[in-house]
C-alpha cells in the first residue's frame, strides 16, 4: 500500500496512538514510523490502535477474532427496538464478545451467555467482558454442542456467512490479518453453519424465543425457508438498504 491510499483521518489516528505509545507529544517519530509501516502492510487500523468503540461499550480487538462491522453495531439497534426484557440471551459466534457486551449493557438482568468454536475468541471475549466489568459466561462450543442451557428468551447468531469461493476476493487488510474461520460460510451459498444452528435448535426443542440472524444479502430467501415452522418471519434491510437480518419468532 502507498502512504497516499491512506487517508488522513487514519495518519491522524496513527499519531495520536504513536504519541500515547511513547507518552510524548513531540517524540513520537520512531513510534509513528513503526506504526505506519504496520498500516502499509494492510494491517487493519483497529488492530493497530488495539481498541475500538462498539455501539456503547470500549473493546479490545486482535488478531484473535473478527473487527466487529457496522452492520452488527446496526443489529444492535435493531434489537434493541424489538425485543423487550428478555431474561436468557444466547449470542452465537461471539468472536469478540461485541453482542454479549451490548445485551448486557441493555437488559443488565439477563443473563448472558456467548459461545464461540474459537478458544482464541473466547479469551478475548472474556477479556472485553472483564474490561466492562460485565458477567457474561463465555463457552468454546461447536454451535450449541457445549451449551447445557433447556431454553432462551432470545438467541443472535452472527455465524460466517460468506461463500467459501468468494474468500480469496477480500481486501488484503481481511485475508492477511482476520481469522479467516470468522467469515468462511462454506460451499451452500455460505449457509452451512446457519442451518446447523437452525436444526441444533430444533433438535433441542427449544421454545418461546426470539431469533436475530446476520446473513448475506443475496440469500435471505434460503435462510426464510429454513424458517418454515417460525411464526412472524421476517428480513430487515441494514442501513445500506441491503437485505441484512432475518428475524423470526417461536
Ligand atoms: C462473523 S464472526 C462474528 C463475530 C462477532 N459476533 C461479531 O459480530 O463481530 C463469526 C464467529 O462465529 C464463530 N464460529 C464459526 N463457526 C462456529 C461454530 N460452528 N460454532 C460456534 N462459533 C462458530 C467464529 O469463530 C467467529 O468468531
Amino acid at each position: 500500500m502507498d502512504i497516499k491510499s491512506i487517508p488522513n483521518h487514519e495518519l491522524e489516528r496513527l499519531k495520536q496512538k504513536a504519541q500515547e505509545i511513547s507518552g510524548s507529544k513531540t517524540e513520537y517519530q520512531n513510534e509513528y514510523s513503526t506504526l505506519l509501516t504496520r498500516r502499509l502492510n494492510h494491517e487493519p487500523i483497529q488492530y493497530i490502535e488495539e481498541f475500538m468503540p462498539f455501539y456503547t461499550v470500549q473493546l479490545k480487538v486482535d488478531e484473535r477474532a473478527l473487527i466487529p462491522r457496522p452492520e452488527t453495531e446496526y443489529l444492535i439497534e435493531i434489537i434493541k427496538n424489538k425485543v423487550v426484557k428478555p431474561k436468557s440471551i444466547l449470542d452465537v459466534g461471539t468472536g469478540s464478545g461485541c453482542i454479549s457486551l451490548m445485551m448486557k449493557h441493555l437488559y443488565p438482568e439477563a443473563e448472558v451467555k456467548g459461545i464461540d468454536i474459537s478458544p482464541f475468541a473466547i479469551q478475548l471475549a472474556t477479556e472485553n467482558a472483564t474490561l466492562n466489568g460485565m458477567n457474561i459466561e463465555f463457552i468454546q462450543s461447536d454451535l450449541l454442542n457445549e451449551v447445557s442451557s433447556s431454553n432462551f428468551d432470545l438467541i443472535i447468531a452472527n455465524l460466517p456467512y460468506i461463500p467459501s469461493s468468494e474468500i480469496e476476493t477480500l481486501d488484503l487488510e481481511v485475508l492477511n490479518y482476520e481469522p479467516l474461520n470468522a467469515l468462511d460460510g462454506g460451499d451452500n451459498d455460505g449457509i452451512n453453519i446457519i442451518q446447523n444452528l437452525i436444526n441444533q435448535i430444533e433438535d433441542k426443542k427449544y421454545k418461546d424465543f426470539e431469533i436475530f440472524l446476520e446473513i448475506d444479502e443475496r440469500f435471505g430467501q434460503k435462510v426464510i425457508e429454513l424458517l418454515n415452522n417460525y411464526d412472524d418471519v421476517e428480513l430487515i434491510k441494514d442501513l445500506a438498504d441491503k437485505d441484512r437480518y432475518v428475524y423470526a419468532r417461536r
